[in-house]
């Protein structure tokens, strides 16, 4: 556990600070798109498509126009005007703000209707009548790469095929001698289902033009404002609007996990709207919407091998991706990683060999692929390989502790060197592990097992070692739409010593407004609660690429660091001046500087900073502030060993989760109660794909769980007690030794639950179910495999 410098006043590193932006959000004055009202405000709703792939005929407004309130409806006609019917998503592919001729999923925004109140909209968007001529879909990937497979994406002039791209890592001719010669094989095809982040927040936005000034300032549901301003100036530029024209606010964010990182057509509608109308536009998706329509995350197909030894010794691993992208690629990753961080495979083991690649493919589904809390597709890597690793301990007839044990990079071994082509920067897998075994009583627990299984019941033990990799991203490999992943922080110190920091990013209910001040704190011994954070405001924040993918500690939280370290330097200068010594007879303690040998003879941060106002040296500049963009050397790879223990109902097939102990690594902590507020809502998310969370279609492209009555959600109810702790190994390249933690839970999560459960099932033969695995599915699998004979 990270040791605390400073004092509890300071607050520095290390230190459980209650969250600064609570305050406001249990008394109900966070502030969220929603509570923004402008004068004349006029409000939009969308029609959407009930098929998921269907000519438009015709769009009748008519009757719309007659709802009172109702101002206009906008189709993709009217915007193709403008040329503002299409625009390009994050991964560089294109999509439709609004068609002009053909929907390609169900949901799909086919016009909007502007009101003068919610409920006009509203009114007005059931009066419109559209005519459609339904064609058949293409809902299955697989046939989608048939040759007989209509090709869907039509707009893209030459393409023949509704493949999207194909991507690598590895050595494939190396990977297939080792597994042509290895003793053990195990071949496994899972399907990592498709989910959404069902934040509490719906997205919305409020466009407010101003005509007079050629300005928009636009309030968004956001994760990344900056490269959200550049790629609307990119979009609209040809219109007149230029980026120093634009201004985005993201306000309050109640959860984002991914989900507000794509652009909509609902915020492209909306300024469109209010750019030419001149008033003021709301948008606020509802909740089936949001569920419908937004993005979606995972959808991979895997088909995952492992060969090794008759020892257990691992020696290569094979991945072959299939990716549902739906009707166009709308992920956020990186792009010179179309299927991100899936490379991160092979996992925590020690082994030369792998070979992954991917391709993904066009559906009739919604469009997506983001990282729903997750380093761009390192859930669904870790589900492979966690869930490898258990068949190939079963085929080899070993305990699944023994085998990860038996197989992890050891601790010495770091910067460690993967087959896939990452450094990974620290870690001890094997204390991690032993620390899980001891919490959750391991040795006991196979006894209690085996004990059961004479009875005949059912209990599973899972466990799921895994490497995450987040804080994207050193700038040479990482960039969205050629934008670099670096981010940024500037501290402002006023002459009373008290603080505003602001940054690229925007927290979304994570803490950054305490974190960051601790960081601060931490750095220069000014105390964190006199430290304003700020983000989220493009005309005040410094640039960044916004957060998701846990990148903020790793990036922002370093130029934190590195910001507070050039203002440290500036008062060891200010304060050699105050009290007449060399800078080298000065010694640094959180908060002060005093003459070696001297403590006496001191100046505090708030003298200096006051001086800096007010007495500085001649010659110096006056001022108290400094910027850092921070462009790490590397990611960081977080880890983590989790134990999940199970009982199941053999009659029913219901699941009871009935330990679960979490034992993360995230370097140094900066705040142990945040971070373990972080591993209790991911754990939480982690539940639900493994037993609940699955978007379901039919044939005919028909969502069969839109809404959250039908899509399980889990609650308090279904979450069992986290049992959570921890073990330290810093990262060497982060300016404060942290790595990411947010995403962690969610990553790890469901292959020990998912381990667990086939681990009860075993003695039936059941060696894997795909996730979310449902009492129905246990109960068939039991059925298949003659429990019930
Ligand atoms: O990018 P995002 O903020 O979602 O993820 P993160 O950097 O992993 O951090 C989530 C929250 O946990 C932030 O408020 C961090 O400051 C905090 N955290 C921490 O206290 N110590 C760490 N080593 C990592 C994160």
């Amino acid at each position: 556990m990270t040791q605390c410098k400073t004092s509890k006043e300071i607050g520095g590193m290390g230190h459980s600070l209650k969250r600064k932006e609570d305050a406001r959000f249990i008394q109900g004055k966070g502030h969220y798109v929603d509570d923004i009202r402008l004068p004349g405000m006029l409000y939009m709703d969308i029609v959407r498509s009930p098929y998921a792939y269907a000519k438009i005929k015709n769009i009748n407004i008519e009757e719309a126009m007659k709802v009172p309130g109702v101002i206009t409806v906008v189709t993709g006609k009217d915007l193709e005007k403008y040329n503002l019917h299409w625009m390009p998503t994050l991964m560089s592919d294109t999509q439709m703000v609004l068609p002009t001729d053909t929907v390609m999923y169900q949901a799909q925004e086919v016009c909007a209707v502007i009101a003068t109140s919610k409920y006009a909209a509203r009114d007005g968007r059931e009066a419109v009548k559209i005519e459609y001529e339904p064609m058949k879909p293409v809902m299955d990937p697989f046939k989608s790469l048939d040759p007989s497979a209509p090709v869907l994406r039509t707009d893209k002039p030459g393409k023949t095929n509704n493949h999207i791209w194909h991507w690598q890592a590895g050595d494939k001719n190396k990977t297939e001698q080792v597994f042509a010669s290895a003793d053990v094989v195990v071949k496994q095809q899972m399907h990592i289902p498709r989910i959404h982040v069902v934040s509490i927040e719906t997205c919305g936005c409020v466009a407010d033009y101003d005509k007079v000034n050629h300005h928009l300032t636009m309030y968004m549901t956001t994760q990344a404002p900056h490269a959200i301003r550049t790629v609307i100036a990119l979009v609209a530029g040809h219109v007149g609007l230029s980026e120093e024209k634009i201004r985005v606010v993201s306000p309050d964010i109640g959860g984002g996990f991914g989900g507000k990182v794509p652009v909509y057509p609902g915020y492209v509608i909306a300024i469109a709207v209010s750019f030419l109308v001149g008033k003021p536009v709301k948008w606020i998706e509802d909740r089936s919407e949001n569920l419908q329509a937004d993005s979606f995350a995972r959808d991979y197909h895997i088909t995952a091998e492992m060969a090794g030894t008759k020892a257990g010794r691992i020696l290569a691993t094979r991945f072959k991706v299939l990716a549902d992208h739906g009707y166009t690629d709308a992920a956020a990753n990186p792009s010179k990683f179309p299927a991100g961080m899936f490379s991160i495979c092979t996992g925590s083991y020690d082994y030369a060999t792998a070979f992954a690649e991917a391709d993904a493919v066009y559906t009739n589904k919604p469009p997506g692929g983001v990282a729903y809390r997750c380093s761009f597709r390192v859930t669904e890597a870790v589900q492979a390989i966690e869930r490898l690793t258990d068949l190939f301990a079963m085929k080899v007839g070993k305990d699944p502790a023994d085998i990860r044990m038996q197989n992890f990079i050891k601790k010495e071994d770091f910067p460690w060197h993967s087959p896939t082509g990452w450094v990974y920067d620290s870690g001890n897998y094997q204390a991690g592990l032993q620390k899980a075994m001891d919490v959750v009583g391991y040795a006991a627990l196979r006894k209690e097992q085996a004990e059961k299984r004479a009875r005949g019941e059912l209990m599973g033990i899972g466990i799921s070692t895994f490497t995450e990799i987040v804080g994207a991203g050193p700038s040479k490999d990482f960039d969205i739409l050629g934008i670099k992943m670096f981010d940024s922080a500037e501290i402002r110190v006023h002459p009373t010593g008290k603080a505003i920091a602001r940054f690229g990013t925007k927290s979304q209910g994570q803490g950054h407004e305490t974190t960051y001040a601790q960081i601060i704190a931490e750095e220069l011994g000014i105390p964190a609660e006199n430290i304003q954070v700020e983000e989220g405001d493009t005309d005040t924040a410094p640039y960044g690429l916004g957060t998701y993918a846990s990148r903020s500690t790793p990036t922002a939280g370093a130029a934190a660091a590195i910001a507070s370290r050039k203002l440290r330097d500036k008062a060891r200068k200010i304060a050699a001046y105050l009290l007449e010594v060399s800078e080298e007879d000065l010694e640094w303690e959180p908060g002060k500087f005093f003459v070696k040998g001297a403590p006496e003879k001191a100046k505090t941060i708030q003298e200096i900073v006051f001086a800096a106002y007010t007495n500085h040296p001649q010659g110096m500049e006056a001022g108290f502030e400094a910027t850092n963009y921070y462009d790490p050397p590397n990611l960081t790879f977080p880890s983590g060993a989790y134990i999940c223990v199970v009982d199941i109902d053999k009659e029913t097939g219901a699941i009871h989760v009935r330990r679960f102990v979490a034992i993360d690594d995230c370097g140094n902590i900066i705040n142990p109660m945040i971070v373990q507020g972080q591993v209790h809502g991911g754990l939480t998310q982690a539940i639900a794909p493994a037993m609940y969370e699955e978007l379901i279609y039919d044939e005919e492209g028909n969502i069969l769980n839109g809404t959250l009555m039908d899509y399980l959600v889990p609650t308090a109810v279904e979450s069992p007690k986290w049992e959570t702790g921890h073990i330290c190994t810093p990262s060497p390249h982060h300016p404060i030794g942290a790595k990411g933690v947010g995403e962690s839970p969610t990553v790890g999560g469901p292959p020990a639950i998912a381990n667990a459960i086939i681990d009860a099932l075993s003695p039936f033969g059941i060696t894997h179910i795909d996730i979310p695995i449902t009492p129905y599915k246990v109960w068939k699998a039991l059925k298949e495999h003659g429990a019930y004979d």
